[in-house]
This record gives C-alpha cells, structure tokens and sequence, in this order.
C-alpha cells in the first residue's frame, strides 16, 4: 500500500489530504526521442558521442512512485542506469527490461560502506529519491530520509561520485519560514519529523561539497502533468502540488545541465497560470550558493 501527501492550494496556508491507494498508474512523460547523444552533439562534446559510452546513473528508491518515473525517463534520455533497490528480484517485475538497466541490493540504512560498493566506481551521480514507508517504526523518517542520505553522500565521497540530486520536499524550513502553523508542516512532522529529518540531510548535503541539485516538490500528484512547472528558491512555496513526471523530469534535467542546476535548491510546483519555460530557464532564474 502506498501513501501519498496532498498539499492543496489555498489563499493564506495549506490544507493537508491524506490518502491512499493500493495501486498508482505510471503514465509515460513526454517526448524521449532526444537521446543523451543528441543533446552532447548539440553542446558540441562529440567525445561523448565517438565513444557512444552512456553516462551511469545511480536512483536510490527506484521502486518509489517518483523514483520509478526517474528511472524511466533517465533511460528514455540516454543514461545507463544502476537501481538501487530492497528487493532486486521484485524491483525487476516492475520494469521493462533495458539492456541500461541493471538493480543492485541497496538499503540506504545499511551504511555507506554497503551503499557504496551498490554504487560502484562506474557512476556519474547519484539521484536519492527515497523516503520512508509509514509503518510502526516512529523513527523511520530519521532512519531513512536522514541518516539513509546521509550515508548515501558519504558513500558518493568513498566513491569519488560528485553529483548528487536529492529529491526532497518544500517546507523543510517550515519553521524558519514562519510555517510552524502550516498544516502541511505539522502534518508531516506529527509523522516523525519527516520535514526536519529532510533538513538534516540537505545540510549535510551543502556541508560536504558534493555538486548538488536539491529538488523540493510540493505535494506529489500520480496524475499526469496539468499546468507548467513554477521554480523559486529555497524557503519560498508554502503550498500547491506536482505531477511526479514533472518531478522526476526536473531531476532528470538536472543532470542535463549541471551548469545552470548545480549547487542549487530549488522548489517546484505545477501551475496552469504559470508559463512554459525551458528548464534552463527555470534553473538560472534560482541563484546558488
Ligand atoms: N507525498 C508527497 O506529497 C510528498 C511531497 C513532497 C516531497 N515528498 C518526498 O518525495 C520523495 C518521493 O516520494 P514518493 O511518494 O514518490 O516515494 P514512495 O513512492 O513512497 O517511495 C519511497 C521509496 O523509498 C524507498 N525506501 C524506503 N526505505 C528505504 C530504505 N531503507 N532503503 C532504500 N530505499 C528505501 C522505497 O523502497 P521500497 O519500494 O523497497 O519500499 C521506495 O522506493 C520522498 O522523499 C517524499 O518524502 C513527498
Ligand atoms: C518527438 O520529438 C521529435 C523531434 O524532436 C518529433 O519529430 C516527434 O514528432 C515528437 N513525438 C511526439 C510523440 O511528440
Ligand atoms: C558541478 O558543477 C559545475 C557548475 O558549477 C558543473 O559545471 C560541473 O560539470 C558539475 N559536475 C560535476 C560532476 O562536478
């Protein structure tokens, strides 16, 4: 069973909506005829295309709703991609075979030891798209989507991989930001300090310099994308809500252009009212640190 956060929009603060559903749809995102190789030929970097060796790419929580979705549009980009997984037999049902897919066994409370030996000396970044499971055990949000992150950044430094994209959450900072009273923001953190646990990670994140692109998504939506992806700053949204395609999409784009994403924190919403910007847009409107 899987559960899913809604934050909804609202006028002055955001109402949270708990559900849940046994099943999600996975619904193919956008164009991926563009391959990894086009997009090198056209920066000019024709090394990359000559060798035709593809870029690998590690997904922590790849059986994840948006984990999945990265995994899947990683490979429609032209990445090879390494799953980090639980389970690796059952990770397999639940993708298409890809001759630049492999799982590896990957347990990000298992220590960096392990997590690094899963991601291997073959992988260009690191995209950390897990989170815990709600269940019976209180400290799980601590275990995983702290510690778990940061034993995944401490197994990226054994492994000399410098990239790393963390898919977090907008509100983290909620109380710095004055959110202390914001549904969504005691909601999350009645659940085990989801929300400090998360700011936790992405400070040690920024404190290990490690080439980072942090994405924080309002509430996460299986629908497909309706409305364009709005970009603000760190400590900025409050509210609204986002297709996982587009979250995996600006994860994925991330990796795309390092120079415009990188060492940045930027949080993400759907709007219909918003316009259609290019991600490199959307991404040197946020100034990094
Ligand atoms: N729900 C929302 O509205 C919302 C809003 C903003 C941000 N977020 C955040 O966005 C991220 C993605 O959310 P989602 O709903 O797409 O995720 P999800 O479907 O709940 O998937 C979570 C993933 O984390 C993995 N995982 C859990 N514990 C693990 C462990 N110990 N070691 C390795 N992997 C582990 C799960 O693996 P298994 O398949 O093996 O269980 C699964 O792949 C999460 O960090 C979430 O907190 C959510
Ligand atoms: C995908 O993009 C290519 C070229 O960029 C275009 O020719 C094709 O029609 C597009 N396909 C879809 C389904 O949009
Ligand atoms: C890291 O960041 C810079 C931008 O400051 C970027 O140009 C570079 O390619 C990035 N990637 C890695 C793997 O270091």
């Amino acid at each position: 069973m899987t559960t899913s956060l809604l934050l909804l929009r609202h006028s002055s603060s955001a109402a949270a909506v708990f559900f849940s559903s046994s099943s999600f749809v996975f619904t193919k995102n956008t164009n991926s005829s563009r391959s990894f190789t086009s997009i090198k030929m056209e920066r000019g970097e024709a090394s990359e295309q000559i060798t035709g060796e593809k870029k690998k790419v590690f997904v922590a929580g790849a059986t994840g709703q948006t984990g999945k979705r990265i995994v899947e549009q990683l490979l429609s980009r032209g990445f090879a991609v390494k799953a980090g997984v639980r389970d690796v037999d059952k990770a397999k049902t639940s993708f298409r075979q890809d001759p630049s897919l492999h799982f590896v066994k990957a347990d990000v409370t298992e220590g960096s030891e392990k997590l690094a030996e899963a991601i291997g000396d073959d992988s260009h970044a690191v995209i950390c798209a897990t989170g815990f499971r709600p269940g019976f055990d209180l400290f799980a949000p601590w275990k995983i989507d702290n510690f778990g992150t940061v034993s995944l950044v401490d197994a990226c430094k054994k492994q000399g991989v410098n990239r790393f994209v963390l898919v977090s959450s907008i509100l983290v900072n909620g109380a710095a930001m004055g959110q202390i009273l914001n549904p969504a923001y005691i909601f999350l953190n009645v659940f085990g300090l989801t929300l400090v646990a998360k700011l936790q990670a992405e400070k040690y994140i920024k404190r290990s310099g490690v080439n980072y692109t942090i994405v924080r998504p309002g509430g996460l939506k299986n629908d497909p994308p309706s409305g364009n992806v709005v970009m603000e700053p760190e400590d900025t949204l409050s509210g609204g809500s986002i297709s996982r395609d587009q979250v995996a999409e600006v994860a994925v784009e991330a990796l795309l252009d390092e120079e415009e994403s990188s060492y940045k924190v930027v949080e993400i919403v759907a709007s219909a009212d918003a316009p259609k910007r290019s991600y490199k847009d959307l991404f040197a409107s946020v100034k990094g640190h």
